[in-house]
Formats: C-alpha cells, sequence, structure tokens
C-alpha cells in the first residue's frame, strides 16, 4: 500500500492538460464516474517504502531503482531529487512479449566439460529456453492513459532547464507527441530526431520499417544543449577553396553581381536529426543480451548534447542499463529504473564491468512478485486455485471458479502490465459495480475480485454497500498472498575447503518446472512435424543452473555487500568482479576474508541467500 500521495505539481501550470481533457479518454472510460480519471491525477503519485538491498563500491549518489516509473518519481519526487536529463525508451506499444534466451551452463563436474569448454561452441549446441521479459501488448488507448501519467509524473522530477529525450516508433509515436506536446508545450518542442538502422526486411507490402523516432523536448527555453558537431564532405572542403584572415570560405556570385563570402565553421557542421547508428547485436562488445538493447553511441549523442559533467541523467524505463553505463563513463550521475528484476540485475553487472558506483533500491510497490510482471501475471494465473476459462464471460474476467453450492463465479485478477488497475480504490470498484456486475447472468451468487493494493477496506465496503443494487456477494482477496505462499527459494548444498566455497548441489524447483514444460512442449512438437527435437538434461547436482554467486564477508544480514564474486558465462568462463577471464567453472569460489552470506543467482535470475555455516566442513 503506498504510505502516502505526493502532488505531480506543485501548482497547477496554466493551460496544463489534464487527462479527460482528451475525447478519447471519454470513450474508454465509460463507467458512471468519468471525474475519477481526473481525481487520480489529482491524487498524486504513490510514494511506497523501499529498501536499499545492496551497494555496489563506494558511496555515490547514482541509483539503480526496481520499481515502476510512477513510484520512483514519487520517491525522487520526496528526496527533492531532480533531473538535468531524461532519455526513455518506454514499451512502444508493438503487440510483442519480449523474451530472453536463458543458457544453461556448461557442468564444471563433468570430465569433459573443461574439454569441450576450450573450443568454441556454436549457439545452436547451447542448451537453452526462453523467458518473458515483458509485455508490450497493449491497447492502444490504455496505453496512452498509462503514458500520460508517466509523463506527467517525470516532469514533476525534471530540474527546470532539463531536456527530455522519448524513443519510440511508428505504432504508437505520432499519437505520443501529442501528449507530450500538451505535457511539454508545443513551444519547447526541440527536435524529431530519426534513428535509421539497416537490416531486412520480410515485409513485401509496404517499405521496410528501418527507424524509430525520439521525440526531444526541454521544460522550458533556457536548456543545456552541445550539439555534437561533424565533419564536413569532401565536396563542401572543395567549395570553400578560399582564405582570408576570418578563416576559409566560398565566393557566391548574387543576382546582382556583387560576390557575397559564406565562411566555414571550423569544429563542422551540427548534426542534423537524422542519426544512423547500427543496432547492437551478439558480434558487439557492449551486447548484453537484453531485448531491445540501444547502442551506447545513440546514448552518448544524447548526453553530451544535453547534459554536463555532474548533472543526474535519469532512465525510468531502463532496460539493459545503456544510459546508466554511458552517463557513468561521461562523468555524469545516473538514475536508472526498470520494473523487471532481470534488468535490474543485467544493468548491474553491466555497472559493475563499468567499475561505477551506485545503490540498488527495491521499491516496495508489490509489481515484481514474480521477476517481472508479465511472468508474475503467467503464475498467478496458474495458481489461482480451481480457476478456469469461460468463454461466455466478457473479458474483464479471468475466468470462473466452479462451487458446488453456489455455481459459477466470476473472477477478476488485476493486470500487473497496467498499473492502472493495480490498485482497488473507488474508481475500480465503481467499474466493477456500475459497469461489470450487473451484465453478469441473473444466476451469478458471488465475484471473487483480486487485488495487489486496495485503499481502505472500509471505504470500499461502503461503497458497494451503498450503490451494489444487486444480490450478489463480492469477496475481496490480496493477491499477493497467493504467490508469496508458492515462491520456494533455491537451495545450495556445498562444503568449505580452507580459502574456498565448493558447492557440491544446486536444486531450483521454479527451473526444473520449467525445463520439464520445456521439454514436454518440445515432445509434443517433435510429434507433430516428425523432427528431433533437443531435450534439455540437467545433471543431479545441479550446477549448470548457476549464473552467479557472490559472497557477503561484511554484514550476515541487512544491505548486500559483495566482497567476491563471479558470474559464469554461457560458455561456462568465469566473470571475475566483472572482468572476463579465459578460466573454466571449477564449481568454487575462493574468498580472502571469512565470508557470511553466499548469494546464488540462477540462470532466470532468482536471486536466493543462504547464511554461511563455518561448520559445514
Ligand atoms: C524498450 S525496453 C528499454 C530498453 C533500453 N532502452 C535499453 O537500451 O536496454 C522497456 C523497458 O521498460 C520496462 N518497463 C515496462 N513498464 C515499466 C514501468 N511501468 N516502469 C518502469 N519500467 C517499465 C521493461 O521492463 C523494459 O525493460
Amino acid at each position: 500500500m503506498a504510505i502516502k500521495y505526493i502532488p505531480y505539481f506543485k501548482d497547477t501550470i496554466d493551460g496544463q492538460a489534464i487527462l479527460d481533457n482528451f475525447i478519447r479518454t471519454k470513450r474508454i472510460l465509460k463507467y458512471a464516474d468519468n471525474d475519477k480519471v481526473k481525481e487520480k491525477i489529482e491524487r498524486g503519485l504513490p510514494l511506497y517504502e523501499t529498501e536499499v538491498t545492496e551497494i555496489v563500491g563506494d558511496v555515490s549518489d547514482n541509483l539503480v531503482i526496481r520499481g515502476e516509473c510512477l513510484s520512483a518519481c514519487a520517491y525522487l519526487k520526496e528526496k527533492d531529487i531532480k533531473v538535468d536529463l531524461v532519455y526513455i525508451d518506454p514499451p512502444f506499444a508493438s503487440g510483442a512479449d519480449y523474451a530472453k534466451k536463458v543458457y544453461i551452463r556448461r557442468n564444471p563436474k563433468k570430465a569433459t566439460a573443461l574439454k569441450e569448454a576450450k573450443r568454441i561452441l556454436e549457439d545452436e549446441e547451447l542448451q537453452s529456453f526462453e523467458e518473458k521479459m515483458y509485455g508490450d501488448i497493449w491497447n492502444k488507448e490504455a496505453y496512452l492513459n498509462w503514458m500520460y501519467e508517466n509523463l506527467m509524473a517525470i516532469k514533476s522530477v525534471m530540474s527546470e532547464k532539463a531536456s527530455i529525450y522519448v524513443h519510440l516508433d511508428h505504432h504508437i509515436g505520432h499519437y505520443v507527441k501529442i501528449l507530450l506536446d500538451e505535457i511539454f508545450g508545443e513551444n519547447n518542442f526541440r527536435n524529431e530526431i530519426v534513428w535509421c538502422y539497416t537490416g531486412g526486411t520480410d515485409n513485401k507490402t509496404s517499405f521496410g520499417k528501418k527507424h524509430d523516432t525520439i521525440f526531444f523536448y526541454t521544460k522550458t527555453d533556457e536548456y543545456t544543449f552541445n550539439g555534437d558537431f561533424e565533419p564536413f564532405s569532401e565536396g563542401t572542403l572543395k567549395r570553400f577553396n578560399k582564405q582570408d584572415e576570418n578563416g576559409r570560405y566560398k565566393e557566391n556570385k548574387l543576382a546582382n553581381g556583387k560576390i557575397y563570402k559564406t565562411y566555414m565553421k571550423e569544429e563542422g557542421k551540427l548534426v542534423p536529426d537524422y542519426w544512423m547508428f547500427p543496432i547492437v547485436n551478439r558480434t558487439y562488445e557492449e551486447h548484453v543480451d537484453y531485448a531491445t538493447q540501444k547502442p551506447e553511441a545513440l546514448l552518448e549523442r544524447i548526453i553530451k548534447a544535453s547534459s554536463n559533467k555532474n548533472n543526474i541523467v535519469a532512465d525510468f524505463f531502463g532496460g539493459s542499463g545503456v544510459t546508466a553505463k554511458v552517463s557513468n563513463d561521461l562523468e555524469r550521475k545516473f538514475i536508472h529504473v526498470d520494473v523487471g528484476v532481470n534488468s535490474i540485475e543485467t544493468t548491474r553487472d553491466r555497472l559493475l564491468s563499468a567499475n561505477a558506483s551506485f545503490k540498488i533500491l527495491d521499491i516496495k510497490d508489490s509489481v515484481n512478485l514474480f521477476r517481472n510482471p508479465v511472468q508474475t501475471m503467467e503464475k498467478l494465473k496458474k495458481l489461482i486455485p480451481g480457476l478456469v476459462s469461460e468463454d461466455d464471460l466478457d473479458e474483464f474476467w479471468e475466468g470462473v471458479i466452479n462451487d458446488s453450492d453456489l455455481g459459477k463465479i466470476p473472477v477478476y485478477v488485476p493486470n500487473l502490465m497496467d498499473s492502472s488497475t493495480k490498485l482497488l480504490d473507488i474508481t475500480m470498484i465503481n467499474k466493477i459495480v456500475n459497469q461489470e456486475i450487473i451484465k453478469l447472468d441473473d444466476e451469478i451468487k458471488k465475484v471473487i475480485i483480486y487485488y495487489i493494493d486496495r485503499i481502505d477496506k472500509k471505504e470500499i465496503d461502503s461503497f458497494i454497500k451503498e450503490n451494489l443494487k444487486m444480490d450478489i456477494e463480492i469477496e475481496l482477496r490480496d493477491l499477493k498472498e497467493v504467490l508469496s505462499e508458492t515462491i520456494n527459494n533455491d537451495e545450495v548444498e556445498y562444503h568449505l575447503d580452507s580459502n574456498k566455497i565448493c558447492i557440491d548441489t544446486f536444486i531450483s524447483d521454479r527451473l526444473i518446472r520449467k525445463i520439464k514444460e520445456y521439454n514436454e512442449k518440445m515432445k509434443l512438437q517433435s510429434l507433430n512435424n516428425g523432427k528431433k527435437h533437443h531435450l534439455i538434461k540437467i545433471s543431479t547436482n545441479g550446477l549448470e543452473l548457476i549464473e552467479m554467486i557472490s559472497l557477503d564477508c561484511t554484514s550476515s544480514d541487512g544491505v548486500w555487500h559483495s566482497d567476491e564474486e563471479i558470474k559464469i558465462d554461457e560458455l561456462g568462463y568465469v566473470i571475475k568482479k566483472g572482468e572476463k577471464t579465459d578460466e573454466f567453472w571449477d564449481g568454487t569460489i575462493s574468498f580472502n576474508k571469512k565470508p557470511l552470506r553466499i548469494k546464488i543467482r540462477n540462470i532466470s535470475g532468482d536471486e536466493s541467500i543462504t547464511i554461511i555455516n563455518s561448520q559445514n566442513k
């Protein structure tokens, strides 16, 4: 539950659009009281409790925040932290689910593994399966309402001289441009930057879609701008073939016969608003295997142009951490925000390799129950006892539970990917009571409403009492309880050998289950298409399921200090404290100082912490 709500802006801005100014929102928000949407913005940004989970390097102001953009903005606002430059590359409403390939590591206990690791393995030889990272499947109107709130929140933490770059594409960019005009003002629109890239296209019915669009706005007309210059072309240089005390110039003969001189700028010409940078693929050193990873060169140009050293650069949809990494390289401070655990881990490891110092903060907003919102949603649906799909119901309901006494009980589950459904407030209960329940068949006697976060129960109950005109029971259930009961930590067995911890076994029920599901799917595919599909085999000691081991030799509880750390890459080689080595992992981790806790990250990114028992010899 949010601790409190923080206003988006201190004072209402003259001419500021409020959500229900938009005709489109009137269309989507059909339920009884349209003003409630406006209320949501007026209620303010939800501020949640936070927890520092890890400190990397020296004490610094840099932040890596696990949480939603809205709640991160509330945190920054509460702490009075203003940012000088924002780059965001939010989901594009592309209609896609983004997945990551998860590679099974080589098992260090297999005799042949060492030899095998010495040669370069082809991609197909690696055993892998896929994990969903985030979903980008939106209804356009819901997306725009969500985007509006996020942009309002971001604006409220931007310093007066700040700039914002919003990276989108053809799916939704044109609509968001209108929102940006509303929020930042048409006068503060600076550029529509077109990022062009190459690559094939299967499309035969229209031209290849090979660019993204980045809208550049500033908060006011006083802002930092150090645009990049590029050298003049050879042709231009040839034309500027004369020189005097003012520099090189070319002569133009005007219509009246006069000679006019055009001088050349020493620094070259300001780069135009179309940029060519290649997409980061697996062949690039900077590739970190995060879907939709953007090139460092793109961010370098933006950060250099619109910030100065020591300015704060924020990315509220940070993904692979490219903005934080480049900001750190360019001696800016950074704030990386993302709702998914994979993003936080990828960014942490990337920044560690870049020798950055930062704090990792977890926002207790209940959105991150299991890795990321997409995977949490998938898991939740499977975990609600008795829940089955029901075609006859409106899509608002997730399904029904069949009860021997009450018959069909429709069940509503909020969508973690759409923060507007997260909170059971008067707006939501109004929609349920006045719009959804009245559409149900007469024989329905009860509905179940799951919530993630809710306002005071008394307020909800009294609203239901006053407004529900049908004889139907509404049961409210906390969704968090469903999941917290079922997530088991991974288990590790180890022994100490002088200055080493030797891992004997690693058991991850959640991964074993996932791999079983994958194998079942492959068997079915083989039956259907007659092709042989490789099944994933895991050894009994399970060591090939480990991606990272970290030892905390400083404290046995609270904030994590990674005093010793190894990461195992896809081929089984060790990365020590961010530095690649040519050593193959031997199943151990060394230490100089007695370790108090061990943290193991499995290949899907779940981390489990175990207290070290020094008797364990
Ligand atoms: C297109 S990706 C960003 C990629 C990033 N620019 C890069 O170069 O790696 C969008 C990211 O937004 C995150 N995300 C989605 N909804 C969010 C929200 N409400 N708050 C914060 N992050 C969110 C996703 O987890 C995903 O990592």
